[in-house]
């Protein structure tokens, strides 16, 4: 099996092209900490404060230009997203915009042209907010509908350019943020009622997905995305062992669904103390796995039972700061060998194929002279790289390697245009001023050999 080695981005954070689709959750979202955009509503339009997402990166616009730098780059695959607010402005039309099919049409046309390979993930942070003002969220029944509209739409359109699917980004969001992923926890008077019934319509949307696909047999494989990070014990304290191993079974539970189809004891009972049972889906969902798991990393958590000890942030959850680790500004642990034990326990766990769709460095890069030196994101992506390599040639089939991101694009947590990711970078600040213009950094180059050699 040949691993694609790419790049990724996702719809939400780089297309901008507001005029042509509908509100979507993340547009709501101001600039601001990670935690007042997850806890607070902040009506749109009404309220004007900066919105990153309305413009982000105009992907929309310059996309012929973008696909020809990810040519002259190299890249094997590309991992974006279908803008469900684009498709179905409010996601509840009967019919699909098909300005947008014919948008995405020529997007996908221009990806295969350049022998870059589309790997399409259904949803990742468009959820229309119209829907999510309407239903509540998730956790209402008609969400699955919505979606599941959407879903056919856009496969039955694609299959025939599109052979990697991916139903949901990073479903384990679901347990630490839900309302980033459209369950809403914020008007629930049992918040974790909510959150649970919220995951399992989204666990059985990507299994009715996957039953679409297999009675259709369409030619396409079909997975699904968690976020994982491993969580080392800060000592051998037997507390601390449990804590890390209690962490990593929260981090498992739902690619344990996803990929074996049955909730693991500890999320039943949580289940059971919100007096939810969902075992009468268990059958349907164990018919309809998926045929690859993704997943992100960009880093490990330490866990300790002594609360004195310092924490750190991180994509998932923070957890105890890790004294043999560095850190990025935003407090990420950067950790290569933890990719490779990412894999290891993924694989060992499953045992199916795995793609790596997001891993990176956010980093406050600066332009001198027209240029952009990252020695610090080469060195970030070329330590992963390499336990990505190391972990192939140990036998894990990795489907692709989608670094994060191609472009700089608005960060999701913060909606931030200064914590930057890309290979490409562009000159828009947080507050949307600059001239968008597309220069190549260092890293691009870099890649540019990496991907070289690997043919
Ligand atoms: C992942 C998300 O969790 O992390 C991406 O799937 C996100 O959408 C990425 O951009 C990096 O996080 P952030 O908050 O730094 O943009």
């Amino acid at each position: 099996m040949k691993c694609l080695w790419g790049a990724a981005l996702s719809a939400a954070q780089s297309e901008g092209g507001f005029q042509d689709r509908g509100i979507m959750i993340c547009d709501t979202l101001p600039l601001g900490s990670m935690e007042e955009r997850i806890t607070k509503r902040f009506p749109f339009p009404q309220d004007h404060s900066y919105r990153p997402t309305v413009k982000a990166v105009e992907l929309y616009e310059h996309y012929q230009e973008d696909i020809a730098l990810m040519q002259e780059a190299g890249i094997q695959a590309l991992r974006t997203s279908i803008n469900w607010a684009r498709v179905y402005p409010t996601g509840m039309e009967e019919q699909p915009d098909e300005r947008a099919l014919q948008f995405y049409d020529e997007l996908i046309n221009s990806l295969k042209r350049a022998h870059i390979e589309p790997i399409i993930t259904i949803s990742h942070l468009e959820t229309p907010n119209t829907l999510f003002e309407t239903y509540g969220g998730w956790e209402h029944p008609a969400f699955l509908t919505h979606y599941m509209r959407f879903a056919k739409t856009i496969i039955t359109h694609f299959a025939d350019r599109v052979h990697y699917w991916i139903t949901f980004n990073e479903m384990n969001m679901a347990l630490h943020l839900p309302l980033c992923v459209g369950i809403g926890v914020d008007r629930a008077a049992d918040k974790e009622a909510c959150m649970l019934q919220g995951l399992h319509h989204t666990l059985m949307a990507s299994a009715k997905v996957i039953d679409f696909v297999k009675t259709q047999t369409l030619d396409v494989m079909i997975g699904a995305m968690i976020a994982y990070s491993p969580v080392y014990p800060y000592s051998c304290h037997p507390q601390d062992v449990w804590k890390a191993s209690m962490l990593t079974l929260d981090n498992l539970m739902v690619s344990d669904v996803l990929v074996k189809g049955c909730y693991p004891i500890q999320i039943k009972q949580r289940q059971q103390r919100h007096g939810l049972d969902f075992s009468n889906d268990e059958v349907y969902l164990k018919q309809h796995t998926v045929d690859f798991l993704a997943t992100s990393y960009y880093c490990s958590t330490a866990a300790s039972s002594d609360p004195s000890h310092a924490v750190s942030s991180g994509n998932l959850f923070g957890g105890t700061k890790n004294p043999f680790l560095q850190e990025s500004e935003w407090g990420w642990t950067i950790d290569p060998m933890g990719m490779k034990i990412c894999l290891f326990d993924l694989y060992d766990r499953y045992g199916i194929p795995l793609m790596v769709t997001e891993n990176g460095l956010g980093a406050r890069d600066i332009v001198e002279d027209g240029e952009v030196h990252d020695p610090y994101r080469i060195a970030y992506l070329k330590a992963h790289v390499d336990m990505v390599e190391e972990a192939i040639q140990d036998g894990i089939p990795v489907l692709a390697y989608t670094m994060w991101s191609f472009l700089d694009q608005v960060s999701a947590s913060s909606g931030q245009m200064s914590k930057r990711y890309g290979l490409v970078y562009v000159d828009y600040d947080d507050e949307g001023n600059g001239s968008g213009k597309r220069i190549r950094k260092d890293s691009f180059a870099w890649y540019q050999e990496v991907l070289q050699a690997k043919g």
